[in-house]
Formats: structure tokens, C-alpha cells, sequence
């Protein structure tokens, strides 16, 4: 490894720069040139590569976004896009490259590792920790108390007017930002995309916790939860239950914004150094990750196709903790 190229595709999560700031700052600590490439595979196509230093990285491993900019790429979804992205490569002397995403990322790097073997060691890089290989992805730890932040506002709001409100959080398959939303919002209820709960489950929850006299409500709803977004949920209840004044809150994007968590910093300096150094031992098509405290690299294979698990035990949690 002479030269390599980092990039951030998909969405941004907090905790993008301090892990580029560890590529390049491991690179050039072992003598490996490195550049970073804008607006994730569709500035590779379009070859704008910039060369990167140790200074380049300086002060922003407290910064949120990706200072390379990030991007959704329909053109390297093609044949004739990911042959222009490899002459670029080849044109720029790039043996090998530092994706940092989620799983979208890691599908095209394999495909393009398959059809011009371009090595690739990927970094977790997306608020929604929905990948098997790591316990957290980086943003995640920021985006939860970001989150969490929102919904502590909401709670004081919600017992002032004896209000029921439906809380919407990112998670666009999964529930994982969801889950210590409601646990540590004091939720009655928490509505996953892992889990079936229909709203008539959560109409009967409110109903009786209603009835026990509770004044005040918080129902957390994943985005991608199966029974439809957290408007729809709230019109079913308010017309089952028209005694309950409910509203609806969609924290939306604030999640993916803000200057990243302690946590953060440290699994995306780890990362950082581990991608470089995989690249250098010869890894390709595989994930940098930590599962319990460890370092481990797990095949794009395998991140994409398998799905990591959430512990059942927290929806348990949130219903003894909201009696
Ligand atoms: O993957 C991260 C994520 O924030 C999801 O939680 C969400 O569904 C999606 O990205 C939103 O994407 P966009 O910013 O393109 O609307």
C-alpha cells in the first residue's frame, strides 16, 4: 500500500470526521500517502480526489457532518459508473480505499472489489447501528442523546398539558435509536420495526394506562416501523381514544447533526486506525467493528446479508418501567 483514498457515502452521522481524521493520521504515520475523495462515490466518478495531510484533519475531530461531504450515488449503481470511478482510481495511483458508511456502501464496494479489485475496508458510519459486525456504529451514541435531548423537552411539555405524544426517531430499519429513546424517555410504549406490535396493542396499552389514571403519555415510534409513521399511528389512537389530546413529533434530521459523543470519538479513532492498518495486512471486502471490546473485521458479506440482533428484553423493559 503506496497511496489509499477515503471517502463517506449514505447518510452522515457525527463522529465521520474524528474517524477520516484517524485514516489519514494512521496513514501518514505509516509513511502511506492518502486522499480523500468528496461526495462519496459520485465524486469518485468524477474524480474529485484531494490530497490530505496530517494538517488537513486538524481540529475536527470535534466536528459533526463529513468535512468530504457525503452522497447517495445512483451513477455507481452502474457498470459504466463504477468503470469511470476505477480509471479514476487508477489515474489517481489508488491501491486502496477507506469507505465509510453503512451497508449501501459496503454493497457497491463489493461489487466493485469483485469486478476491479480495488481493496476496501469499510468503517461503520451511520447513526442507525444496524450493522451485524460492530456493536455500535459510529453517530449512533451521539444521535440517541440527541435524540434523548428532544424527548426530555417533549416529557416537560407533555405533563404541563396532560398531552400524549408520539415521538418519531430515525431508524430507517431498525429500532436501535428507538429502543434507549423510550427506555431512558420514560416511554409507555416503544413501536420497532423488529418487533409486531399493532396499534391496537398500543390503543389497549393507552387506554388502560389511561384509566389508571396516567395524565401524561410518550409513545416512541421508529420511522421504520411497520405500522406507519407516527402521524398515522397517532390519528388510529386519537379516533379509538378522543379523550386523549395527542400531538406528534418528528425529530427528524437534528439526530444526524452536532459535535460527536466521547463515545464516538474513540470507536471512530479506533476504526480509523484499524481500516488503514487492515489495508495494510492485506484485508479487503471486509468491515472494521468492535464486538465485546474487540477489535474485529467482519465481511461486507456479512454485514450486509445478516442481520444484528435486538436483546427482546429491552421492549420488556419498557413496559414494567412504564406501569
Ligand atoms: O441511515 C441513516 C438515516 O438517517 C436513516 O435513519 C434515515 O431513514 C435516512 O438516513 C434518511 O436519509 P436522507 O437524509 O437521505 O433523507
Amino acid at each position: 500500500m503506496k497511496r489509499i483514498a477515503v471517502f463517506t457515502s449514505g447518510g452522515d452521522s457525527p463522529g465521520m470526521n474524528a474517524c477520516i481524521r484517524a485514516v489519514v493520521r494512521t496513514a501518514v504515520y505509516h509513511g502511506i500517502e492518502v486522499y480523500g475523495i468528496m461526495r462519496g462515490y459520485s465524486g469518485m466518478i468524477k474524480g474529485e480526489f484531494v490530497k490530505l495531510d496530517s494538517a488537513s484533519v486538524a481540529n475536527t475531530i470535534q466536528k459533526g457532518g463529513t468535512i468530504l461531504k457525503s452522497a447517495r450515488s445512483q451513477k455507481f449503481q452502474t457498470k459504466e459508473g463504477r468503470q469511470e470511478a476505477f480509471d479514476q482510481l487508477v489515474n489517481h495511483g489508488i491501491d486502496g480505499l477507506v469507505a465509510i458508511g453503512g451497508n449501501g456502501t459496503f454493497t457497491g464496494a463489493t461489487i466493485f472489489e469483485q469486478e476491479f479489485g480495488i481493496p476496501t475496508v469499510g468503517a461503520p458510519g451511520t447513526i442507525d447501528n444496524d450493522l451485524y459486525g460492530t456493536d455500535y456504529t459510529i453517530g449512533y451514541d451521539t444521535a440517541v442523546n440527541t435524540a434523548l435531548e428532544a424527548i426530555d423537552k417533549i416529557r416537560d411539555t407533555a405533563d404541563s398539558h396532560d398531552r400524549c405524544f408520539f415521538v418519531e426517531v430515525m431508524g430507517r430499519d431498525s429500532g436501535y435509536i428507538a429502543i434507549p429513546c423510550a427506555i431512558g424517555g420514560g416511554a409507555e410504549i416503544v413501536m420497532i420495526p423488529e418487533t409486531q406490535m399493532s396499534t391496537e396493542a398500543v390503543i389497549e396499552t393507552l387506554h388502560s394506562s389511561w384509566k389508571r389514571s396516567k395524565s401524561s403519555f410518550l409513545v416512541v415510534v421508529a420511522e421504520g416501523d411497520e405500522e406507519g409513521n407516527a402521524h398515522g399511528v397517532a390519528q388510529q389512537v386519537k379516533a379509538a381514544i378522543p379523550q386523549l389530546d395527542t400531538r406528534v413529533t418528528i425529530i427528524g434530521h437534528i439526530q444526524r447533526g452536532g459535535a460527536p459523543s466521547a463515545a464516538d470519538r474513540m470507536l471512530a479513532s479506533q476504526i480509523g486506525i484499524a481500516c488503514v492498518e487492515g489495508l495494510m495486512n492485506g484485508m479487503r471486502n471486509v468491515m472494521a467493528g468492535i464486538v465485546d471490546r474487540k477489535l474485529v473485521y467482519t465481511p461486507f458479506t456479512d454485514t450486509i446479508n445478516k442481520k444484528k440482533m435486538i436483546n427482546q428484553s429491552f421492549m420488556r423493559m419498557v413496559e414494567i418501567l412504564s406501569v
